[in-house]
């Protein structure tokens, strides 16, 4: 009753607000907002600038890196230079005759026993080849992208959800195509590009349960049970996962493994970000609502939190990233300097106005402030000084645009 009274005088994006702040102390004030000096992305910790694209590439990159990998998301073990991979379909005549679709088990580890993800790759059959490709993690499995009835449905755990269709932990026939709002694969593959994804959970399912479950057990060192406060969390291990992705795309002939776009969704938006910075082989990032962690700047108090998102999801970061819990302004980067390094190539940073959770002005901020080093690379960062009305797209190197509507 109170929130149908509320709604007759509130726009719903502030009852949203309100509602979330009411389970804690979160700030929807912008004028609370606390004052706040941003890590210099150009600043050596020896105290000299960066002037070069060379200073850059073989000093300032490398230490930004090594940064976010000891304090935010934890180091990845290296990738391998090939994936076991085995082919378990192909269609040539998929979606009516648009698509080649291909189905993939991909090894995590040296061999093709589990854990394993499956990768669903549509490939348009009118362009020529190779083709640029998407590659994205999704939801729901690779049977909720599209309701095309030959995706075989995930086996693999998932979190309950009777309007997705998954029951028991697993997904059901009920559960395709119900993302396919989220997936536009047949405007994706009308103009030429490829489509590949994977269903998140295959690489480490989303609940903490101390790492023993997905890909980590892998990577342990004789006698360790855990990663160590610096080692990868999930969102490390989804964006490694998205790295052997790549590997796998570049044994495929009919794509063009050098113009891989890496996208993702909320926290699949943070593991894009993460795998495009750490990996050069991708060409692109585009990050969807991707907040706290992803591509909003943490020393905002406005939305979710450090402390907030360490506590909700303990497993999605290095532990020493609960370091920074309350204590934001001692972060040794900012995630303007995640944007940053994936200079000079174009990322792509999206929000919505009603997401106030992920805080939309810091992820424009973020954007605009990984600017000056897309500058010493000679290109131009983000063309626009301030937020762009709603649904008016910034196309520079660093794309923005905030949409309407919700998260
Ligand atoms: C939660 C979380 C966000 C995350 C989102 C999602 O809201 O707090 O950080 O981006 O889930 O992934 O949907």
């Amino acid at each position: 009753m109170k929130t149908l009274l509320l709604s007759c005088v509130l726009p719903l994006c502030l009852l949203a607000a309100l509602s979330q702040a009411q389970e804690g102390d979160i700030n929807y004030d912008e004028s609370k907002v606390v004052a706040y000096t941003l890590p210099d992305p150009l600043l050596n910790a020896d105290g000299t600038s960066v002037t070069s694209a060379q200073d850059w590439n073989n000093k300032r990159r490398k230490e930004i890196l090594r940064l976010f990998e000891t304090d935010v998301y934890g180091k990845s073990p290296a990738r391998s230079r090939s994936v076991p991979f085995h082919v378990n379909e192909v269609d040539t005549e998929a979606l009516q005759g648009l698509a080649t679709r291909k189905q993939v088990t991909i090894a995590l580890g040296n061999t093709l026993a589990d854990p394993v993800m499956e990768l669903l790759l549509y490939v348009p059959n009118a362009a020529k080849k190779p083709v640029p490709a998407f590659l994205g993690l999704n939801f729901n499995g690779n049977q909720s992208v599209h309701s095309d009835p030959r995706i075989a449905i995930s086996r693999s755990w998932m979190r309950d959800s009777k309007e997705f269709g998954i029951l028991n932990n697993r997904a059901t026939e009920a559960s395709r195509g119900v993302q396919s709002s989220r997936w536009c694969v047949e405007a994706i593959l009308k103009r030429g590009y490829a489509l590949a994804t994977v269903y998140y959970g295959d690489i480490d399912p989303d609940f903490d349960d101390g790492f023993k479950n997905g890909v980590h057990p892998l990577f342990y060192k004789n006698g360790q049970t855990a990663p160590a406060a610096d080692e990868w969390g999930s969102i490390g291990a989804w964006a490694w996962g998205l790295s052997s992705a790549l590997t796998y795309l570049s044994n495929e002939k009919e794509i063009d493994a050098k113009r891989v776009a890496v996208i993702g969704h909320s926290r699949l938006g943070k593991a894009a970000l993460w795998a495009g910075a750490q990996d050069q082989r991708f060409a692109m990032v585009i990050s969807n609502d991707s907040g706290c962690g992803g591509a909003a700047l943490s020393r905002r108090n406005f939305g979710e939190t450090v402390k907030r998102i360490n506590t909700s999801f303990p497993h999605w970061f290095c532990t020493n990233f609960r370091k920074y819990n309350d204590r934001e302004a001692s972060l040794p980067v900012d995630q303007h300097m995640l944007i940053a390094l994936m200079a000079p190539r174009p990322v792509y940073v999206a929000s919505a106005a009603e997401d106030l959770w992920a805080d939309p002005r810091g992820e424009f901020l973020a954007a605009k402030h990984a600017s000056p080093v897309c500058r010493v690379l000679g290109t131009d960062g983000l063309q626009a000084e301030e937020m762009p009305a709603l649904d008016q797209s910034v196309q520079s190197r660093i794309g923005y645009h905030i949409r309407s509507g919700k998260h």
